[in-house]
């Protein structure tokens, strides 16, 4: 500790998301970022790309993986980002991020890696047969954030960790090459309602596209009937809905559909039990389903609508990476003079 407090960062506050092109968005993505998403374009600037170089950390069929990204994109635009307001783009398109991550490889350290929890879980048993690139994963995605100097980072509480890693890399750069607040140290933002929607069939599990069940989620592009069933379906107890929020501790399931009707609604948990208190599921779910294909109907339309367009969304993509390029252009050639590259 010094006695003297460092500089704050004095640059502009920024913020930049993405979302992997891998599975079906759901429930939990909606209102765990894209909602976000939306609501921040018009708070600060926003940058939101479509995570397609992460994505091929582990296989991906081509053909896919390009529809993949479309759809991604149709659902950052059926949900509220205007790409007249904020930045939406494919990550590849912006080589930028690929050049940065190198020099990132080379300041974060063996061991800061080693404690990465997703790699672990990713890789399962088999370690040595994963990618590399799965390994320095957590690298690309500080490249992803500090190429745009970003200052905010909206995800979810499964990416505090590679936040923290993101610190430490810009941290360390700074101090390496002698260019104090060069890079922000970001936050991340993982609070707000719906921040942790839960699986369907077990309230314990987060909603995920890797379950193999797909009754354990609703999906964006579901139509009225699959979510309306899907809700129907979901694990429950007997037990009538309680007065206060204390009253679903312990009932994993039943506080994960209040917390969704709540998200949903705009409205708080204690909101939603002071109208459905001493009620039970079977009058309490088809509110929910009613609620949830009101919401997320016009969504799934919406995308179905976009996608049926692909060259209008390529079009959207490719001025987005135009901003995004000029914006990362510009930090990669300071970087490139701090470290002592060749500049000809
Ligand atoms: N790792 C993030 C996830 O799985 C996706 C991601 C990649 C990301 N790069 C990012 C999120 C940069 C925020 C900022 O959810």
């Amino acid at each position: 500790m010094t006695d003297q407090a460092p500089a704050p960062y004095a640059g502009p506050e920024r913020v930049l998301s993405g979302v992997q092109p891998t599975g079906d968005l759901h429930l939990g993505n909606y209102l765990g970022a894209l909602v976000k998403f939306g609501r921040l374009q018009h708070e600060i600037e926003t940058f939101i790309f479509v995570a397609d170089m992460h994505a091929i950390t582990e296989w991906q069929d081509p053909a896919k993986l390009k529809s993949q990204v479309r759809e991604i994109a149709a659902a950052y635009l059926a949900t509220g980002l205007d790409p007249k307001v904020a930045t939406i783009f494919a990550q590849s398109a912006v080589p930028e991020h690929a050049e940065l991550a190198w020099v990132f490889n080379c300041v974060a350290r063996l061991g800061w890696l080693d404690r990465m929890t997703q790699f672990k879980d990713k890789a399962g048993k088999h370690k040595e047969r994963s990618s590399v690139g799965l390994y320095t994963y957590p690298v690309l995605q500080a490249a992803d954030i500090l190429v745009y100097k970003a200052t905010k980072v909206p995800v979810g509480e499964d990416q505090r960790q590679h936040l923290e890693l993101t610190r430490d890399i810009a941290q360390k750069f700074n101090h390496d090459f002698d260019a104090p607040n060069f890079f922000p140290l970001p936050d991340a933002l993982t609070q707000g309602p719906g921040a942790r929607v839960m699986s369907l069939r077990d309230g314990s599990a987060k909603m995920s596209k890797s379950d193999p069940s797909d009754q354990s989620r609703i999906n964006l592009t579901d139509d009225a009937d699959a979510i309306a069933q899907k809700v129907r379906k979901a694990r429950t107890d007997p037990d009538p809905l309680p007065e206060t929020v204390e009253g679903l501790e312990g009932r994993a399931e039943a506080k994960n559909l209040v917390a969704i009707y709540a998200a949903l609604a705009g409205r708080t948990e204690a909101q939603v039990l002071g109208e459905f208190a001493g009620q039970g599921f079977g009058a309490f779910k088809p509110k929910l389903a009613d609620l949830a294909v009101s919401v997320l109907g016009p969504i799934g339309g919406e995308m179905r609508r976009l996608l049926a367009d692909p060259a209008e969304i390529d079009r959207i993509l490719g001025a987005g990476a135009e901003k995004a390029r000029a914006l990362a252009a510009p930090t990669v050639a300071e970087v490139r003079k701090l470290v002592g590259f060749w500049a000809g």
